[in-house]
């Protein structure tokens, strides 16, 4: 792809660039700069903390020589454009300049070969001024003339901020521009209709990255920097299915740092942040277990430490990472690790010995709010048996590849498990069942679908399942599907896994339709779900069935929507756009 192309990819993606649910950002920057009146407001991106806790300016403007505020007139991924010719660029992941700049039209129009040089001569900066307050109240001024032409804003660890006059803004808003048209140089090539949701999906999944300084400065693709600022172990996974089309390096990357911190009996933790891991209920944020108290849970304070992890689909996303490019030595060294996690929910997540595991603490499924969860623990659930034969089949056919493991045990756990999961049928109700404690849940979920992603359920169960996605009773909502059935007394269609749309559910969804021999039912699923993405605005976190818009409560700009758009659109543009 030519430079032209990424520049156009990243004005697509600039469209999107609302600073208020896209703010804008740097890939490895914890700055983030959100719309504030006629200017914006800064915040540092932290591990389980709140954007309100994390406050670096209330605002900062630029007035001009009257002293009115100019106002924001175009944005890039690279630089927030003011009236007057000033812009706002990041200097590296820990400092903003803001000072004088042609704006990109003037920029093209330039033919003379002088380029950038040129434009800006067209401007002075004299009288114009920058002005910020930070939480404490104070306000800083830093005058401009055609001497001063910018400034710089450092921003430490504490949020402190420290400023001087800049001369290098011109090389800075050089330097970021080429960040981003890196990046952008990597985006996949998509069906027309398609192409500028995936350059702002793109556009996510780069400025998502935030470096974890304590392991080597390693890159973490984040689901959100609003909210979710760490490693969580199945976002990886999917963000990296995402990833792998553009970037198959920083895709492995993501699986490595989810698989580097196995608990001695195997068990992956269900977050890597940059202060540790969260692997059992011992290292929740104080925050998390006042909100599990609050809502009456008992496990907020449980006797004993309750590991946390998440669902087992680590060999899943690794057969995806691989398909594009082959890393064999690499791919042999996490194997090692996805098989002794996959033996871990055999041996320590079987807590009532019944040879089918189960989860512990709802955190472990993804679904933390899911109604399967209303009742005791632990809790069967259909999605881990269904995870778990998936995983097996996966480990047999990587153990046949490398010739390194027992392939027919893992197919002969596979076996078994799938038993187990055909148990859970209710040939009467037509679902999977999840049991909490032993004792079957009446709520009719998105969970009982995932049993497709097996491939090897009977037809009768396929054409049942294929019947509830269709039933407008069931998952059959105007925006599919529902993370909790539309007729049910628990269906609630903005509260978080409690009838939302989530790209993730459909993704899986659209896999098991395909694994089930249903390929013209999985291609609508997913041309429904990218429709949903564009007609909701972004890659939110989860979306009303009912409108199709962001849930209230929902975060955006979030890593695995963005992953699994760009997967699904490469997946409907075939033959591959080049
Ligand atoms: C929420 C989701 C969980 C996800 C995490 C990070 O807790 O329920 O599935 O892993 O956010 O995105």
């Amino acid at each position: 792809m030519t430079v032209t192309d990424a520049a156009a990819l990243a004005a697509l993606a600039g469209e999107h660039l609302d600073l208020v649910r896209a703010p804008f950002t740097l890939p490895r920057s914890r700055v983030l700069v959100f719309r504030e009146g006629d200017g914006v407001r800064v915040h540092t991106a932290e591990y389980e903390r709140s954007l309100a806790e994390c406050r670096v300016l209330d605002t900062l403007v630029v007035r001009d020589r009257d002293g009115a505020a100019l106002p924001i007139t175009a944005v890039l991924p690279h630089v927030i454009e003011f009236g007057g010719g000033i812009g706002l660029t990041f200097a590296g992941p820990h400092a903003l300049t803001v000072g004088r700049v042609a704006s990109a039209s003037e920029r093209i129009e330039t033919t003379d070969g002088q380029g950038l040089d040129t434009a800006l001569r067209a401007y002075s900066t004299d009288g114009m001024s920058i002005e910020w307050t930070t939480p404490d109240g104070a306000l800083t001024r830093i005058a401009l003339d055609d001497e001063t032409t910018a400034a710089r804003l450092d921003i430490g660890a504490d949020r402190n901020v420290q400023h001087a006059a800049s001369v290098t803004h011109p090389a800075d808003l050089a330097a970021t521009e080429t960040i981003w048209l890196d990046w952008f140089e990597r985006c996949p090539r998509v069906r027309r209709d398609l192409q500028s949701m995936t350059a702002f999906c793109w556009w996510v999944l780069g400025a998502n990255i935030v470096e974890l300084p304590a392991l080597g400065h390693a890159r973490a693709v984040v689901p959100s920097k609003i909210g979710y600022v760490g490693l969580w172990q199945w976002d990886a996974y999917f963000i990296a299915v995402g990833l792998r089309h553009g970037d198959p390096e920083l895709a492995r990357e993501q699986l490595e740092l989810a698989f580097r911190f196995p608990s001695d009996d195997g068990q992956l933790p269900d977050v890597v942040h940059e202060h540790g891991v969260l692997a059992t209920s011992d290292d929740l944020p104080p925050s998390d277990r006042e909100t599990l108290r609050r809502a009456g849970s008992a496990i907020a304070d449980p006797s004993a430490p309750v590991p946390l992890t998440k669902p087992p689909l680590a060999a899943w996303a690794l057969a995806k990472v691989l398909e594009i490019e082959p890393a064999d030595d690499w791919a042999r060294e996490q194997l090692a690790r996805i098989r002794r996690s996959q033996d871990w929910w055999f041996a320590a997540s079987d807590l009532d010995g019944d040879g089918m595991p189960e989860y512990g603490h709802p955190y472990s499924s993804g679904l933390d709010d899911s109604p399967i969860f209303d009742g005791p623990l632990p809790t069967t659930a259909p999605d881990l048996g269904a995870y778990l034969v998936l995983q097996d089949l996966e480990l047999a056919r990587f153990a046949e590849r490398f010739g390194d493991a027992d392939a027919a045990a893992h197919r002969s756990r596979a076996e078994r498990t799938l038993g187990l999961l055909l148990d859970l049928w209710d040939d009467e109700r037509g679902l999977f069942r999840a049991r909490a404690a032993g004792v079957d849940v009446v709520s009719d979920t998105v969970v009982g679908l995932m049993p497709l992603l097996t491939g090897h359920l009977p037809e009768p169960i396929v054409d049942r399942l294929v019947a509830a996605l269709a039933d407008p009773r069931r998952f059959g909502a105007a925006w599919a599907v529902p993370t909790v059935a539309v007729g049910d007394a628990d269906f609630s269609p903005e509260h978080m896994w409690r009838g939302p749309v989530w790209v993730n559910t459909n993704a899986l969804i659209v896999a098991g339709l395909r694994a089930s021999g249903r390929a013209g039912l999985a291609l609508d699923l997913a041309e429904r779900t990218v429709a949903l993405v564009m007609h909701g605005g972004g890659p939110h976190e989860y979306f009303n069935p009912i409108t199709g818009q962001k849930a209230a409560t929902a975060t955006t700009a979030f890593g695995w929507s963005a992953a699994l758009f760009v997967d699904l659109a490469v997946g409907l543009s075939s033959p591959p756009v080049e």
